[in-house]
């Protein structure tokens, strides 16, 4: 049995070679993604479709994209029936539309690993029992030119990730590994676009605040794909690559290992009254007297936290500036802190500077939560204003950033 819906509008699929097509969709109405992460950008729900002897679909994509989906995915088939749904991962951005799809096309076989299957029991009422396949680590499924082979990624995002290799055509369907934040503008190929120039800051604001804290796991995953003839990566949102993957695949090894991307200064200031924000660019101007030309500075209550995490693990060290609030760290400081401990950073040299009109708590308290952290080493003592900087403080700040600057250039 298959479909006889008719569709009106007009499908976007494309062909990415002889048997693969792209049946993803964008959305750039959402607001937060995740309903938390800023999106000014949009970002696409990417799913794939196999016309081999069998037909395989790799994932659906989010509710609000269904309609275009359905287009895409009907368009492509073509009348024919859908022999197998692979199910990668089971986050609704993904698999919202299982249900629906279930009813288009009954005749389905869903093949996931068994995490995966409970998952579906869980977020879904309909009988997957009689139409499961269950796979696992090694797995294999022959769809007549094609062989896929399932590898697990346990964590990347979710406990039952996997992600699908296509051993004829050398594809790794990635799951949310290798995805960025970002609707698909027409071109679906990371060489296509200027990636670094217009998609890596997304792209680190994705992975970071999305499994950043599964450092450990991704870089198994990396393992067992450096294991693999890997000629194109097809990821659920952002652009696939088909040129230049180490590029990319460098990034990761990078992020997952807690390393610094760039050899340079972040500041980030918590100020109520511009008190401390004027401490935070005194310390950027003696910074920059050093010589030192990686400065990135942020307000921390006009920036988003997830971008300010990115950030921090974008740079080799970072100076912590806050006013005391309640007793305590500036809110968005203190947001950040917690953040960034639930994002396991780690492996940074930091500086502070505090700022309280009669009983300055924020260092103490910053020192605290840093220390929680593993490996951040604390340069120096924390410079303390009472309510403004003083010239008299100008010695200590210049202290500071020497010890900043020499730390800097020896590491
Ligand atoms: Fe894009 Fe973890 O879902």
């Amino acid at each position: 049995m298959h479909s006889s819906i008719t569709l009106t509008k007009m499908h976007n699929s494309r062909q990415i070679n002889q048997d693969l097509h792209y049946v993803g969709a964008s959305d750039r109405k959402l607001a937060l993604f995740e309903n938390i992460y800023p999106i000014p950008r949009g970002v696409s729900y990417n799913s794939y479709i196999l016309l081999d002897e069998k037909t395989v679909l790799l994932d659906t994509a989010d509710a609000a994209v269904g309609g275009q989906f359905f287009e895409n995915v009907e368009a492509v088939l073509a009348g024919r029936k859908l022999d197998y749904l692979v199910v990668n991962h089971m986050e609704p951005d993904h698999c919202a539309l299982m249900e629906d799809l279930l009813l288009r096309h009954p005749e389905v076989t869903i093949v996931t690993n068994a995490k995966a299957a409970n998952m579906i029991r869980q977020f879904f009422d309909v009988d997957i029992d009689s139409r499961l396949q269950t796979v696992g680590e090694g797995a294999t499924l022959c769809t007549g030119r094609h062989t896929l082979t399932f590898v697990m990624a346990p964590m990347v995002h979710w406990p039952e990730a996997m992600v699908t290799y296509d051993t004829t055509d050398k594809v790794l369907f990635s799951a949310d590994a290798f995805g960025t934040f970002g609707a698909l503008n027409g071109n679906i190929y990371a060489d296509e676009v200027n990636f670094d120039r217009d998609w890596m800051d997304d792209a680190r604001r994705y992975y970071i605040n999305i499994v950043g804290k599964y450092g450990m796991q991704v870089q198994s995953l990396l393992k067992k794909a450096a294991g693999l003839d890997i000629q194109m990566i097809c990821p659920l949102h952002g652009p696939i690559w088909r040129k230049d993957l180490g590029h990319f695949i460098d990034k990761y090894v990078t992020w997952s290992s807690y390393k610094p991307e760039e050899r340079g200064v972040l500041i980030i200031y918590g100020s109520i009254y511009g008190h401390t924000a004027a401490a935070a660019e005194k310390m950027a101007s003696l910074l920059a007297e050093h010589g030192i030309k990686c400065i990135a500075m942020y307000d921390a209550s006009h920036t988003h936290v997830s971008q300010l995490v990115s950030e921090c693990f974008r740079y080799s060290h970072v100076v912590l500036a806050s006013s005391t609030y309640n007793a305590g760290i500036f809110t968005p400081m203190e947001d950040l802190l917690h953040d960034l401990k639930a994002h396991a950073w780690q492996n940074r040299t930091v500086a502070i500077i505090e700022n309280g009109t009669w009983a300055a708590q924020s260092g103490k308290q910053m020192r605290t939560l840093l220390e929680e952290m593993k490996n951040i080493t604390i340069l120096g003592e924390d410079i303390s204003l009472k309510s403004a900087m003083k010239e008299s403080q100008v010695e200590d700040m210049k202290f500071l950033a020497d010890l900043i600057a020499v730390n800097l250039n020896n590491e």
